[in-house]
């Protein structure tokens, strides 16, 4: 990774006043399950977005090695006024004025090695790196819990991606060898031990490579759809349609799609729910299986995969692995299969090789290893 201090005074003639780095992250299980006030399991990864930092005179200045032509704004105007990549960044500070702080003016570097368009939440790692160097640049009293739904309003409203709130939560609130178990409705964590290493253990995640395909419309229509069955259900969000009588509850809903809809958010639910009572007694191995029933959850009841993902996902399990699924948003982005430490490269070969079957382009594998939240560095 370029050393960002060298970008900042290439570029400003000055000095940063600090660096900032927030990761990228990974979930466990518990997908689309956020915007419904469900739960979520995701853990944080060692690659993260680093900003190098300074309080400027007036107005925004930030530029990056990765991207394009260097932005500044003097100030973030309405919704939609920045475009491209630094509307990441004046979505924050737009949302810290909004909810009535004052960011100070500054000028920011950034550089990253989370890898792009792979599910891995490479824009939430940008918004917190930058939320945590202005909340610190302007001395800002604002406890980390409130820090993600700040990040995400920028991202919701200024830039109008209609994202839950877990990958900004993963970035800001993740800790080293640790699952953060977030409840997304009261945002209320708890750190559930995640240390696969001790148990001769290794998260293998391979990028699928797949070519984005409709992501933002089927994300949006997904959500949608939920929202929409859980005011058909009289409930606040699916989080309160309960598995019990389940199929009883589903035949209030006349549309067939959005029925298997409601059932992949409810037993996500139970599954991350599950997933943490085995973690928290230390029975690692065993929450395979319940990554594979999400998997198959995702692809036949939600569909949200792709052929190079179901592939993945196959050849992990043919290779010997515990479970495995898709994690993220879908259409694409990145599986995650757990394994036994010595089985990573075997996997990542069967996985590779069965595209090569396929003619797909060939995936990125790598081990992914629990890491902590945004920091200052
Ligand atoms: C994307 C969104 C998250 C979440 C996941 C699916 O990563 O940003 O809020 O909804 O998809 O679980």
């Amino acid at each position: 990774m370029t050393d960002v201090a060298t970008i900042f005074r290439d570029h400003y003639g000055a000095e940063p006043e600090g660096l900032w780095a927030a990761p990228g992250r990974v979930n466990l299980i518990g997908e689309h399950t956020d915007y419904n006030d469900g739960f979520v399991l995701p853990f944080a990864l060692p690659e993260r977005v680093i900003a190098a930092a300074g309080r400027a005179d007036a107005g925004w200045a930030v530029c990056s090695d990765l991207q394009g032509e260097p932005v500044s704004f003097d100030d973030p105007g309405e919704p939609g006024t920045v475009t491209g990549w630094a509307a990441y960044v004046a979505g924050v500070v737009w949302a810290l004025r909004d909810a009535g702080y004052e960011p100070p003016p500054a000028r920011i570097a950034l550089t990253s090695d989370v890898p792009l368009g792979a599910g891995v939440s490479s824009s939430a790692a940008l918004e917190s790196a930058v939320l945590t160097a202005l909340i610190d640049l302007g001395g800002l009293d604002i406890p980390a819990h409130e820090r993600p739904a700040l990040a995400q309003r920028g991202e919701n409203v200024y830039v109008g991606a209609p994202t839950g709130i877990m990958d900004q939560s993963a970035s800001i609130r993740c800790e080293a060898g640790r699952a953060l178990f977030l409840d997304c409705r009261s945002q209320e964590v708890e750190q559930i031990p995640f240390d696969v290493a001790a148990e001769g253990l290794a998260v293998l995640v391979v990028n699928s490579n797949a070519p984005h395909r409709h992501v933002d419309g089927e994300y949006g229509a997904r959500r949608k759809s939920c929202e929409e069955a859980a005011r058909l259900l009289g409930v606040p969000a699916l989080r309160d349609v309960s598995t019990d009588g389940l199929d009883q509850t589903l035949k209030q809903l006349d549309d067939e799609v959005m029925r298997r809809r409601v059932r992949h958010v409810v037993t996500e639910d139970q599954r991350v729910l599950d997933t943490v009572a085995l973690l928290r007694s230390g029975r690692i191995r065993e929450i395979g299986p319940l990554m594979t029933a999400s998997h198959a959850s995702m692809r036949e009841d939600f569909e949200i995969t792709v052929a190079e993902v179901d592939v993945a996902v196959e050849a992990a399990l043919m290779a010997g692995a515990y479970g495995a699924r898709m994690t993220g948003g879908g259409f694409g982005g990145c599986i995650l299969a757990l394994i036994d430490a010595d089985r990573a490269d075997a996997t990542a070969s069967a996985i590779a090789e069965a595209y090569a079957k396929h003619g797909f382009t060939a995936p990125t594998p790598f081990v992914a290893v629990p890491s902590k939240g945004a920091t200052r560095l």
